[in-house]
């Protein structure tokens, strides 16, 4: 059997017990990342490299054929009772792993939806006092500093050799060796171990966020986020992508502008974080397909027409350097692009998936990334199904008559009961228009006081009198359009000039929550489950982060389960971006979901129409 075939055979996963804790874990990982990736720690010094001896644990029943560095480490007794060292022992089969209690504490943090991460970035620093040469040791200043490193056995780079002689001359041999991966991508004076950064970018469509994170202790130090640059050709990947098919020097320009975003944001959270830009080794990105390709400078045009093929699942290696951050970053900074699952579940959602470890969890969950694209997985940790379903427009706010994004001055809360409603806005400010959270609210409230039928059609002035008598008077016509006034300018102001919806905004609504509904309804079914089976529900991205969970249950956007169980998971993809940073079991963890998730197209279903229309309506009272 060649080693293909004999990979092809073995399982997807493994179960293992650490102290009478199950987990389910890649198959093939040593069982210390196994444990460190489930946040189970287990005593190391040196972070799994197979030098320190110390990640002991004890496998009583059938354990593995000890290797030499377990020979060296154990007695014969020992060697026979099972204990072999966490960090040389693979996960191939099904065992139960005793952990004895720590010596040593690790560094974790905590980060994603409540995710305990024990910390092993990929950059490492170690403080060197090398031996200066004499015609005795005429060993050259590169394997001076490797022979030190073993434990790491980096390759250099030529970059590092140009200014290496140098250095350690001035330095007087007491230097600091960076390491990212197994990368030695730069030799610095003196010891500079305290100092090691990265930051964490959420590249969103309309948002880009970038967190700047101390690598040594897993805190944020800084925090910025600003417009993506790119917003002048269209708020959408369609048009973006449109953009680049019309004009041949557009790619260009995109891709300049996300660098620009990304290099600004590295410059601010470095000046706000007290941080020199040599000190940034690493970045993480995540984005969706779209504007992961354009920040890459991919062609994205196979991704804007059917059969919408990505140009890669996994980028080839990425320096910081490729996305414009050359001279904001340490030159040599290594980048961690997001893999995608597809062109529509992009590197965002695999970031999102690996925050809420959707992939570790027993329970039954639901993830719902809302925007104009929505991305929804169902699963567990034996199973994972992804699917994208084209939302609109309507929860950004650009095919909303009021809408406008959650900025300052947006109406991000609506209340209401028969007699009266309440706003609640955005930096307590005067209102301005209706992001998604509160067009979803408002439309909930006018479905619940009666004066939007199921079908989604607002009632006659007549019956609005009766049923809803302190608010009839906002139901009036704008032009030939029946809308709701949510908000009245004032004396002097026209109707027009109020924020209201409109019958049409409401049809938008419909439309968005019945797509999201359809997929995943189809994979409940897919999956033959029902929504009595789901135990959680994630509402991820900015517009989940503001969305009222008995909002989104009352029109049907997500499934009809006790409020409690939907939570707002915030901006998962710039925390899986910071996971990524601070572990490197997590960021093969990010990979690993691959392999896992399996993703199924909607709009080749049979009865996707029908599914679709019997969808629109709002679910009684
Ligand atoms: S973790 Fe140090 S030897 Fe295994």
């Amino acid at each position: 059997m060649t080693a293909v075939e004999e990979a092809a055979t073995q399982p997807v996963r493994v179960n293992l017990v650490f102290n009478e804790r199950a987990v389910r874990v890649p198959y093939g990982v040593t069982l210390f990342d196994a444990a460190s990736w489930n946040g189970i720690a287990i005593d190391s010094t040196c972070g799994g490299h197979g030098t320190c001896k110390k990640c002991r644990i004890k496998i009583a029943a059938d354990p593995p054929a000890p290797t030499s560095l377990d020979i060296r480490a154990y007695t014969p007794q020992e060697i026979k009772d099972g204990w072999r060292l966490a960090c040389r022992a693979l996960a191939t089969r099904d065992t139960e792993v005793e952990v004895p209690p720590l010596t040593t504490r690790p560094k974790a943090a905590t980060v994603g939806v409540g995710r305990q991460v024990i910390l092993r970035p990929a950059v490492q620093k170690r403080y060197l006092e090398l031996a200066e040469p004499t015609l005795g040791d005429q060993a050259s200043d590169l394997e001076r500093v490797l022979a030190r490193l073993d434990d790491l056995e980096p390759r250099a780079e030529l970059a590092v050799l140009t200014t290496l002689g140098r250095t350690l001359r001035e330095a007087d041999y007491k230097v600091t060796a960076v390491v990212v991966d197994d990368v030695l991508i730069a030799v610095e004076p003196g010891d500079t171990t305290g100092r090691r950064f990265g930051i964490a970018f959420d590249l969103g469509t309309t948002t880009v966020v970038a967190t700047l994170l101390d690598l040594s202790t897993g805190t944020p130090v800084a925090v910025e986020s600003t417009l993506n640059k790119q917003q002048p050709f269209g708020a959408d990947v369609i048009t973006r992508i449109s953009a680049t098919m019309m004009d041949p020097g557009a790619l260009d320009k995109l891709r300049n502008l996300a660098a620009e975003t990304l290099a600004e944001l590295a410059q601010a959270v470095c000046a706000q974080g007290g941080v020199q830009p040599q000190e940034v080794y690493e970045v993480a990105v995540a984005g969706n397909a779209t504007m992961t390709h354009l920040v890459l400078g991919i062609d994205p045009e196979p991704l804007g027409m059917a059969p919408f093929i990505l140009s890669a699942r996994l980028y080839p290696e990425v320096l910081a350097a490729d996305l414009g951050l050359g001279g904001v970053v340490h030159q040599r900074a290594r980048a961690v692009v997001f893999p995608a699952f597809g062109a529509y579940v992009g590197g965002d959602i695999t970031a999102g998936l690996l925050a809420s470890g959707m992939d570790r969890d027993a329970r039954v969950r639901l993830f719902v990334d809302i925007g104009t694209n929505c991305e929804i997985v169902l699963g567990n940790r034996d199973w994972l199904l992804a699917t994208a379903a084209p939302a609109g427009p309507a929860f950004e706010g650009a095919a909303i008559k009021c809408g406008m994004r959650a900025a300052d001055g947006a109406i991000e809360v609506v209340t209401m009961t028969p007699d009266d409603l309440s706003l609640k806005v955005i930096g307590d400010a005067e209102p301005l228009g209706l992001c998604g959270s509160g067009l979803v609210d408002a439309v909930t409230g006018l479905v619940r006081v009666g004066l939007l039928d199921s079908s989604g059609r607002f009632i006659t002035e007549d019956e609005a009198r009766v049923r809803a008598p302190g608010l009839a008077g906002r139901l009036t016509r704008i032009g030939k359009e029946r809308v709701f006034v949510l908000h009245w300018r004032g004396p002097g102001h026209a109707a027009e000039d109020s924020i209201y919806l409109s019958q049409r905004d409401v049809r938008e609504l419909q439309f968005a929550k019945a797509a999201i509904a359809t997929g995943w309804q189809i994979l409940l079914e897919e999956a033959g489950l029902t929504a009595a089976d789901v135990k959680q529900v994630l509402l991820a991205g900015s517009f989940g982060s503001y969305l009222s969970p008995a909002s989104a249950i009352r029109i049907g956007l997500v499934p009809d389960v006790p409020v409690p169980r939907v939570v707002s998971a915030g901006n998962v993809a710039g925390e899986g971006a910071k996971m990524a940073l601070l572990s490197l079991r997590e960021r093969a963890g990010g990979l690993a979901l691959l392999e896992e998730v399996r993703y199924v197209e909607l709009s080749d279903r049979a009865g996707f129409n029908d599914r679709f229309v019997e969808q629109l309506p709002f679910p009684s009272c």
